[in-house]
C-alpha cells in the first residue's frame, strides 16, 4: 500500500485497541470479573492485502483498499465462556466510538469448515487535522476453546495451501462439534459455579 496512508491504519488499530482497554475495565469494574483471556491486534501485510485483492479480480491500489478489505485493521479478542462473546459484543454495540457495519455469527451458523467465532466488521474515528475519518476493522470475538480450533485450522490450511485433504476436513468438523459441546459444558460449570458463590 502507498506508505502515505498506511499510518491511517495505525491510527486506527491504536483507537480501537485503547477504546477496548478502557471498555474492557469498566466492565471488570461493573461487574466485578474479566471475561476476556487476552486481545491481539495486528495490520495485514502488504503481501497478504495484494493476495486478497488480486484473488478477488481487483487492482492493488489505495482506493481499493479501502472500498474492499475490511480487516487491514484486525482485532481477536479471546474470552472465557460462550456467554461472555455476546457480553462483549453487546459492550461493543454500547460504544459511541465504535460504529458496527456489518454482525457475522459464525457462532450460531458455524462456516462449512467447523469455523466459529462472532465478528464484527466496525467504523472507528480518527482524528485528523481539522476533519475526522472513520477507518474500517474487523473484530473477533471467541471463546479459548475456539481459538484453539481456529488456530490448528490456520496451521493446517496454510500447509495445504488450501487444498485440504477429505479426512482432515472432516476430522476438524468433528472436532468443531466436540469444541461446541464442551463450550456448552463449561458455560454450564461457570452457572453453577456462580450460583455457590452467591450463596
Ligand atoms: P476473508 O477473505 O477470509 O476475510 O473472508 P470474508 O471477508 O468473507 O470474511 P469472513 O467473515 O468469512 O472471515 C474473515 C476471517 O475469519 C478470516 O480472515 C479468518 O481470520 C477467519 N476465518 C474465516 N473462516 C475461517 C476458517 O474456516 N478457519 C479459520 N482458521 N479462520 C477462518
Ligand atoms: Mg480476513
Amino acid at each position: 500500500m502507498d506508505p502515505k496512508e498506511l499510518y491511517k491504519y495505525e491510527y486506527a488499530k491504536k483507537m480501537l485497541e485503547t477504546e477496548l482497554q478502557i471498555l474492557i475495565n469498566e466492565f471488570e469494574r461493573k461487574h466485578g470479573y474479566m471475561p476476556v483471556e487476552h486481545v491481539k491486534s495486528r495490520i495485514k501485510t502488504n503481501e497478504s492485502i495484494r493476495k486478497k485483492l488480486e484473488g478477488r479480480g481487483y487492482e492493488y491500489t489505495t482506493d481499493n483498499i479501502m472500498k474492499h478489505v475490511s480487516d487491514v485493521v484486525g482485532i481477536r479478542i479471546v474470552v472465557s465462556f460462550l456467554s461472555d462473546v455476546y457480553d462483549v459484543v453487546s459492550m461493543i454495540a454500547k460504544s459511541t466510538n465504535i460504529l458496527i457495519k456489518k454482525r457475522k455469527d459464525y457462532i450460531k451458523e458455524p462456516k462449512d469448515s467447523g469455523y466459529s467465532s462472532y465478528h464484527l466488521i466496525v467504523l472507528v474515528p480518527i482524528y485528523l487535522e481539522g476533519y475526522v475519518e472513520y477507518v474500517t476493522a474487523e473484530i473477533q470475538v471467541r471463546t479459548v476453546a475456539m481459538d484453539f480450533w481456529a488456530s490448528l485450522d490456520h496451521k493446517i490450511r496454510y500447509k495445504f495451501h488450501e487444498e485440504i485433504p477429505f479426512d482432515v476436513q472432516k476430522a476438524m468438523q468433528e472436532y468443531a462439534l466436540d469444541i461446541q459441546e464442551l463450550d456448552r459444558k463449561m458455560y454450564e460449570m461457570n452457572k453453577i459455579m456462580s450460583k455457590y458463590e452467591k450463596e
